[in-house]
């Protein structure tokens, strides 16, 4: 580098992060098994068997993309003490607005009066919560933001294909949030995460969106390879939740709760096993009343848990999302 040029200003000192307060919100209707089956020939029984689902939400013409991130993110900032004008970024993680663009962050940090937040979206389906987590913690260490808001939201009612006996069942909708902030103690522990694009069509809207134009469709579906996902969530993701243990510098020990992607209740108890989750700690299963809700998953579930005092405010959670892409992201947060 050329002496003469003036070096340039390295920013604030770095500091520690941690997640400050959660919310959700669930649409108001209920779905149970028994309002799917029909179309794909099946039973409430064969579904609560393969996948632990009882019910799912699906939202109504009002509960769009934006209101449900609304609701939820003012949870978020309710539990956090911070109002919306704080806000240094906002966060949306889904793979259903409508919109290729503008993104939805812009128009969510408009409705609640972030009027000085950057806001972008993320595209990192089931892992997109923990994608969001990971550059939220970033940019609070660094000091790019003081509180930033991440959001991971859902209407996959849109993109499901009721008719598909292998996703009619599985899907749901809703929205989860988190704020991020500033920490005298790290809160948010490294992230672990990866993509194997290799596999881009294991779970994959069905078509682009120009052949759907040129078939004189009205929108895709999301479809899934069921067998090759289940093995790779099974065999893949608890290795990987394992590293994000290892990289916090605790032991399974020290966990108070186990917070993974609600993908399937089987998945979930796989993992528990692998990972030989000492008995006794809280897992996440909201699964059974939410399905899954792909980015909103996690912070559903995390809201829920805490709520319900199945897990203790302050404690370690382990989190892992994974999904189409094939992505995935895991990190160990301090419960707020
Ligand atoms: N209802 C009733 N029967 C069904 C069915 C349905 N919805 N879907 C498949 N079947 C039947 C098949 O016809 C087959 O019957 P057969 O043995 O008489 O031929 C049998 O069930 C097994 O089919 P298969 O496709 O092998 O099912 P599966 O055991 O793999 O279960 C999933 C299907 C989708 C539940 C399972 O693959 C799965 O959970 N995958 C992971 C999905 C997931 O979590 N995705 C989210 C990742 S983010």
């Amino acid at each position: 580098m050329p002496t003469a040029r003036p070096s340039l200003n390295p920013g604030p000192a770095p500091r520690h992060s941690r997640i400050v307060g959660v919310g959700g919100y669930r649409p108001r209707r209920v779905v149970p098994n028994s309002e799917i089956i029909g179309p794909i020939d099946s039973s409430d029984q064969w579904i609560q068997e393969r996948s632990g689902i009882k019910s799912r939400r699906f939202a109504s013409e009002d509960e769009t993309i934006i209101a449900m991130s609304s609701s939820a993110a003012k949870g978020a900032l309710a539990m956090a003490g911070i109002t919306a004008d704080q806000l240094g970024c906002v966060i949306v993680s889904t793979v259903t607005f409508m919109y290729n663009t503008p993104a939805a962050a812009p128009i969510l940090a408009n409705e609640l009066g972030a009027t000085k937040a950057a806001a972008f979206d993320i595209s990192a389906a089931c892992a997109g919560y923990c994608h969001g987590i990971a550059l939220a913690s970033d940019m609070v260490k660094s000091g790019t933001s003081d509180y930033v808001l991440v959001v991971g939201v859902e209407r996959l009612s849109d993109f499901t294909d009721p008719c598909d006996r292998g996703t009619a069942f599985i899907f749901g909708d809703g929205a989860g949030a988190a704020i991020v902030g500033p920490s005298e103690v790290a809160g948010i522990g490294p992230t672990v995460w990866g993509s194997e694009g290799a596999r881009w069509d294991a779970i994959v809207q069905r078509e682009p969106w120009n052949e759907v134009v040129a078939a004189g469709r009205q929108k895709p579906a999301i479809v899934m390879q069921g067998q090759a996902v289940f093995r790779w969530a099974v065999w893949s993701m608890a290795p990987v939740a394992q590293q994000a243990i290892d990289a916090a510098g605790i032991t399974i020990n020290d966990l108070d709760a186990f917070i993974p992607h609600q993908a399937n209740m089987r998945i979930i108890d796989s993992m528990i096993k692998t990972l030989k989750l000492p008995e006794g700690i809280p897992v996440a299963r909201d699964i059974a009343e939410t399905a899954n809700t792909s980015a909103a998953s996690i912070p559903l579930a995390t809201e829920r848990m805490l709520r319900e005092g199945q897990a203790p405010h302050g404690g370690l959670a382990l989190q892992i999302g994974f999904g189409a892409g094939l992505v995935y992201a895991a990190q160990v947060i301090v419960l707020p």
